[in-house]
């Protein structure tokens, strides 16, 4: 094979080259992957409508995103453990979106520090995705350095309480490889994840260790302990949408989480219009070769606006 120039071409050279533990880990849905499959059919159930005579020399498709000029309307989403695909990982990711000019986030579960990815991205948009850890000062710790880091937006991650049952993980006995730790953190929380447990030793490590009780008050905790926007990732209905604009928070990501959480949720793109005037959708690329389309807006004219609605209308 010559050098990858699509996303089917990386997605071949990965399934040749990465070791079976890493490729399921990043391949994987939930249960049957019903829900995987679907976010991949429902995007081939768009079409572009063609237009001609209209003067493409000059051509511009920057967005604002959170106040942000960034070059196009695609960024990349938060996907854990990148390392396993390269040594470079979230860091040569982070580079990559600074040149091009758009959005890198950052996850929790990285295998880069956060410090590590803002010196190897110093110019770049960076946001950082967060998990609610039980232990309340490990968050808050995660939250003020990515402060310091020079981090835009915080992407709190709403619909991974408990991680989704990966099959592929569980018969693989899922492990991060020894040579790698879980950047962010120090000690145990950083090495658990080496250990090899009866099924997934992911879900071992979320199920111990993140707040599983999280609900609407603990975004005004969040809002609390931080300057830096937050942005809600994994909303896949209108009502929670309202409920994110009273809570304050300054936009939303529409996702089922590449279907890795809930088999059988719908996916996320069926669910746009129901938002349609009202809303950003960052819906970002990731890591894994998953190509998407994305509607863009300005942010703060869908919380003006879910506001509207909520306070107009009485949706609830
Ligand atoms: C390998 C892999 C790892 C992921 N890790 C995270 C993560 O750490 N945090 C997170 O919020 N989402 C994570 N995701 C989900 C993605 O951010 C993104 O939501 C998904 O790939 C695209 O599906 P969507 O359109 O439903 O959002 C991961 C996805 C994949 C494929």
């Amino acid at each position: 094979m010559g050098e990858p120039i699509c996303i089917k071409d990386f997605e071949e050279f990965a399934y040749k080259t990465l070791p079976r533990n890493a490729l399921d880990y990043y391949r994987s849905g939930a249960g049957q992957q019903e829900t995987l499959a679907n976010n991949k059919r429902a995007y081939s159930n768009y079409r572009i409508r063609p237009r001609c005579l209209r003067n493409v020399a000059e051509t511009d498709i920057s967005v604002t995103v959170q106040g942000e000029h960034v070059s196009m309307p695609v960024g990349i989403s938060p996907t854990a453990m990148q390392r396993m695909a390269h040594p470079d990982g979230e860091c040569a990711n982070a580079k990559a979106a600074q040149d091009m000019g758009t959005i890198f986030i950052l996850s929790t579960i990285s295998t880069s520090s956060i410090e590590e990815v803002a010196e190897a991205a110093p110019r770049g948009i960076k946001w950082f995705q967060l998990y609610i850890y039980r232990d309340r000062e490990v968050t808050r710790q995660l939250v003020s350095r990515a402060e310091h880091a020079g981090f835009r937006a915080l992407v709190l991650t709403v619909d991974a309480p408990f991680f989704g049952l990966r099959l592929a993980d569980i018969r693989n006995k899922f492990v991060l490889p020894p040579h790698l730790k879980l950047a962010n953190f120090q000690g145990t929380k950083s090495t658990d994840i080496n250990k090899s447990k009866a099924g997934s030793s992911l879900n071992d490590y979320v199920n111990s260790l993140f707040d599983q009780t999280i609900e609407w008050k603990d975004i005004a905790w969040l809002k609390s302990i931080t300057k830096l926007p937050i942005i809600l990732k994994g909303i896949l209905n209108f009502e929670d949408a309202i409920m994110a604009a009273d809570a304050g928070v300054s936009g939303i990501i529409v996702s089922n989480h590449g279907g890795r959480q809930v088999d059988t949720w719908p996916a996320s793109v069926s669910q746009l219009r129901q938002f349609q005037g009202y809303l950003i959708i960052i819906d970002f690329i990731s890591f894994c070769e998953r190509l998407f389309y994305y509607y863009c807006m300005h942010p703060l004219l869908l919380l003006e606006k879910l506001t509207n609605v909520n306070h107009q209308n009485s949706y609830y």
